[in-house]
Order: structure tokens, then sequence, then C-alpha cells
């Protein structure tokens, strides 16, 4: 097969396609809808930003912005784009674009198209308006946040939330003017086709099998099809979202003679809230997760709006995030405090792991070439006090210089068990063993917390580099414990001394 069936701004379109690796940016831009941009090509700037029609889950579709310069042409084969130039025309503009153009929230115009796209999939949100100030959040979980903490989440008196937007670079315009445009939005008219769009199913996955010049890509339909095809070529690369392998495809110029899409398999799509754990599947975006658990596993409703943009969210998986085996990522420090564990496929059957076993080395897992990660298993009840602290030079959208999760079981004012998870320390993100040995059968009190933070500064081994110095990831370890402990009460705060 040398060809995608897409539809795009409401056409359909049979293209011919001569490469594997394509981007859907490129693609877009080569068939002449030049309004979505290349800023960067590495998932930073939201330039790229389109909008693709993905299921709600209740048989419905939601409009998902996504940056194109990371997603393959040909993971979308069979599906619905939209881009800025299916949204409006200059003689009859979309709402996003009017209000953007009376704002004045376009200036040399080359961020444009994507904040009208990530716009766009706000405006579309069905549950926007419930997420006016005190209504109860549908879509991201509880209000409560850290108040020494920026709130991830502001909305606007419309619903919008502003962090909708956190993908999306200008560099001339200043955010407020764009805010400004974002806030005034009202709902869509009731004739309004994307708003219409909304109540018919997405599109189902399509069977690609696509030979190409430099590669061949193949969304097999089924797991059983997909471990069998890993058996016979246990060398080809997985993909599911495409936030890790575009920028290896974009800026490292990577090219593999196969690659296998896995993140439209049903088998690693579950989500399930049971009596004995929380299964989530390895190819659920982000968003997906959040939206499902709605703030269940308090641990992951810290990590999600702290884990890149809701660009990237909008596609990133915890198959993903932790089949790189990356020391960086953040899931691995949430899941580790968390007891979880990994589900591994092949053609043999499925086996668990206990996440603080998978690691093996930087970069390395216990998963075998055959194998892929099909669900991760948070086991329940979880723990009564929970924390994720990242540390990066920005408060969203940036990578971890260091980041802990924290779990602890209190009964009765002792520290009944602990789990303590470490990422950006050492060459695999790791458990912190040592303090959670002294953490066990004390006090929480301050001299606890203070014993404990010395002892988990000591933890790892960590490295200079141009994101922080080894001393600084210690002491930001340090800091991390004590902050948990400042966390719960205003009393704790005062004993320990914390701001003084
Ligand atoms: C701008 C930007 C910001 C980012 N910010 C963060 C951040 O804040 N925190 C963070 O942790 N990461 C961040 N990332 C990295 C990335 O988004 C995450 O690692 C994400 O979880 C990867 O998921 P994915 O589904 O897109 O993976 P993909 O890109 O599809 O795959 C990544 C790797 O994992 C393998 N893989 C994928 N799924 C499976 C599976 N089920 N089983 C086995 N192997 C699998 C693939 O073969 C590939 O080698 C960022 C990336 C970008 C571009
Ligand atoms: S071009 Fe910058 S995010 Fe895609
Ligand atoms: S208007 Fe110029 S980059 Fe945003």
């Amino acid at each position: 097969m040398d060809r995608l069936d897409l539809t795009v701004n409401g056409q359909k379109r049979q293209m011919a396609t001569d490469a594997a690796h394509t981007t859907a940016l490129d693609w877009l831009r080569g068939n002449g809808l030049t309004g979505c941009k290349e800023g960067c090509a590495e998932g930073e700037c939201g330039a790229c930003a389109v909008l693709v029609a993905q299921s709600d889950g209740t048989g419905g579709t939601t409009w998902t912005a996504v940056n194109a310069c990371l997603v393959p042409i040909a993971a979308l084969d069979g599906q619905e784009i939209v881009t800025a130039e299916g949204l409006g025309s200059p003689e009859s503009l979309h709402p996003v674009q009017e209000k953007m153009a009376v704002a004045g929230g376009s200036q040399c115009g080359y961020c444009t198209p994507g904040f009208v796209c990530s716009m766009a999939s706000e405006f579309y949100r069905r549950d926007r308006r419930a997420d006016v100030e005190g209504a109860p959040h549908a879509q991201h979980g509880p209000n409560e946040h850290d108040p020494n903490e920026p709130d991830p989440h502001e909305h606007g008196p419309n619903g919008f939330d502003l962090h909708s937007l956190s993908g999306n670079l200008c560099r001339c315009t200043g955010y407020r003017p764009i805010r400004d445009a974002a806030y005034a939005l009202g709902d869509p008219d009731a004739d309004d086709a994307l708003a219409t769009r909304r109540d018919q199913p997405a599109p189902e996955p399509a069977r690609t099998d696509l030979q190409a010049a430099d590669g061949r890509f193949v969304r097999p339909a089924t797991l059983a099809d997909t471990v069998a095809m890993l058996a016979e070529y246990p060398t080809a690369v997985l993909v599911a979202g495409s936030t890790d392998w575009g920028v290896e495809v974009n800026i490292r110029g990577r090219r593999e003679p196969l690659v296998i899409a896995i993140d439209r398999l049903p088998e690693l799509r579950a989500l399930e809230f049971g009596d004995e754990f929380v299964e989530i599947g390895a190819a659920v975006s982000l968003s997906e997760v959040e939206r499902f658990l709605a703030g269940r596993v308090p641990m992951l409703a810290e990590l999600i709006p702290q884990f890149a943009s809701r660009l990237i969210r909008n596609r990133a998986t915890l198959g993903g995030n932790l089949g790189t085996g990356s020391p960086i990522g953040d899931a691995a420090p949430a899941l580790l405090a968390l007891g979880a564990r990994v589900i591994l496929a092949s053609a043999e059957g499925d086996r668990e792991v206990e996440l603080s076993e998978y690691f093996t080395g930087y970069r390395t897992s216990v998963r075998t070439p055959g194998e892929l990660i099909r669900a991760i298993r948070i086991p329940l009840p979880l723990a009564d006090l929970t924390g994720f602290h990242k540390i990066a030079k920005r408060r969203f959208d940036d990578i971890s210089s260091v980041a802990v999760g924290f779990a602890l079981d209190i009964q009765g004012g002792v520290v009944h068990d602990a789990r303590i998870g470490l990422g950006g320390v050492a060459a695999t993100p790791l458990r912190a063993s040592s303090t959670e040995a002294l953490l066990i059968g004390r006090p929480w009190n301050a001299q606890t917390a203070r014993e404990a933070a010395a002892s988990l500064g000591g933890e790892g081994t960590p490295m200079s580099d141009h994101r922080a110095s080894a001393e600084y990831r210690s002491i930001m370890m340090s800091q991390a414990m004590l902050k948990l402990f400042a966390r719960p009460t205003a009393q704790s705060t005062a004993q320990m001394g914390v701001g003084a």
C-alpha cells in the first residue's frame, strides 16, 4: 500500500505518500495547507498545532489539538484533521479567529494558526462551562492545589482553561491579548459543523501497512497481530503518541525499516478503577488518563498538569514514557512511589513486573525485544499521604532536573509504610530505599522529616549537567521531603520553621 485516506477540513483525500517517516506537518504543508507552521519541529512551540477527531470515550468525538510536527502522517491514516484553514476564512472567521483579531492577539501571525487550533479545541470541550471557578472539575480532578504553587488550571469566566494554550509560544504579541481572546469566547452556535460533529463517533483506526522508500509503517489491528510481528521483527520500533519518536525523527534524523503503531490497540487502551488496582493502558494519552481518573489518584492529578504541555499530553502515553527508559521521565518516580507494576505482553503471553525491578541501567530494562508494555497497574488502596515534586527551570512545560514521588502510610501518627520514587539522580529512576527504611516505624513529626530530608539528599548518584548541578539536585531532594511534611497542616509548617 502506498496511499493514505484522510479527511482534511471536511474533504476526503486519498493521498499518495512515499515516506513512512513524513510528519503530518510536512504532509499538510506539502499539500498546500501552509497555515500550520514549523517553529521548532520538536513539540515546544505549538506553531504546528492542528485538530484531530478523537473518541470522547462515550461514543462521540472530541476535537483534540496535537503537534503535527511530531505525528507521522501515516499514523493519521483514516482519521479526520482540521487545520486553521478549515476553521474559518478571511471572509467568514471562526469565533476563535474573530476573538483573536478583536483582542489584538496576533502580530506577525506565525504562531496564530497554532494558537487558534489549541483554542478551538478548548472552545469545543463539552464540559468547559462546568470548569468555571467553584464548579466541580469535570475534566481535571479536584480544584485543590498547593497554595504555594501556581494553579495548574486557570479558568476564565467562560470555563476556558488557560493551560490548554501551554504548548503554544508567541514571541511578539504578549500573552494578555491572547488570554483576553480566550476568555471572551462564547459557546458554539447550534449549527456549528464541528460542534455537531462531536455527536458522531470518531473514525475507527485504519489498518495501515505503508511500504515506502524510507521504511514501512504498520498499524496492526490487534495485540496478537502486534506481538506476532514483534516476534518476527524484534528490532521494529514501536510508536504510541510519537512525542519522543517524532523528536528522534526530526532532530536526530532517525529512520527505521519498520515502525509499528500501537496507540489505537484496544488491548493497550484499558482504563479500569477496580477494587484491588487501577489499570491504565499503556497507550492511553495522559489527557485521557487525567479525565478518567478525575483526581482519584492524587499523585497523578499532581503529576499530569506538570508534564509537558496540553498539546503533548494529548498524545503522550505512560507506555511511551516508561518505554524510553529515560532516567528523567516524570512518570517513573510517581509510579515507583505508588508501587506500580508493569504488564508486559509478548507472543508468549503476559508477565507482570514490579516497576522497581523494571529498569536495569541507563535506558535499559527487563523488557525483551519481543515484548511491549501493555498496561500499568497501581495497587489499591492508595497511601494516605502522597506528593509529587518536579523541580525544573520552569513550573510548566519543562523537563525535570529532579522529580520525587512520595507515598506514605501514616497510622496513628506513625509511618507504617513509605515508598519514595526518584528521577534525575541516577542512571535509572529508583526507589530511595535508605530513606524509606529510616521512615518506617517512626513518628511522622518534624524530627523525623528533618532526618529523612538529610537522608534523601544522599540518595542516588546525581550528576552535574546543563540542567542542574549534582549539589543542587541533592538539596532539592531534601527540600522535597521538607515540603511534603509542611504540606498537610499549618501546624507542621510552623514546627519545621519552614519559610522562616
Ligand atoms: C516538548 C516536549 C515536552 C516533554 N515534556 C516531558 C515532561 O515534562 N516529562 C516527561 O517525562 N517527558 C516529557 N516529554 C517526553 C515524552 O512526551 C514522554 O516521554 C511521553 O510519555 C512519550 O510517550 P509517547 O506515547 O509519545 O511515546 P513514543 O514517542 O510513541 O515512544 C517513545 C518510546 O517508547 C517506546 N514505546 C512506546 N510505547 C511503548 C509500549 N507500550 N511498550 C514498549 N515501548 C513503548 C517507543 O518504541 C519509543 O522508543 C516531552 C516531550 C516533548 C517533545
Ligand atoms: S513546530 Fe514547534 S511544536 Fe511543532
Ligand atoms: S504573533 Fe508573532 S509569534 Fe505570535
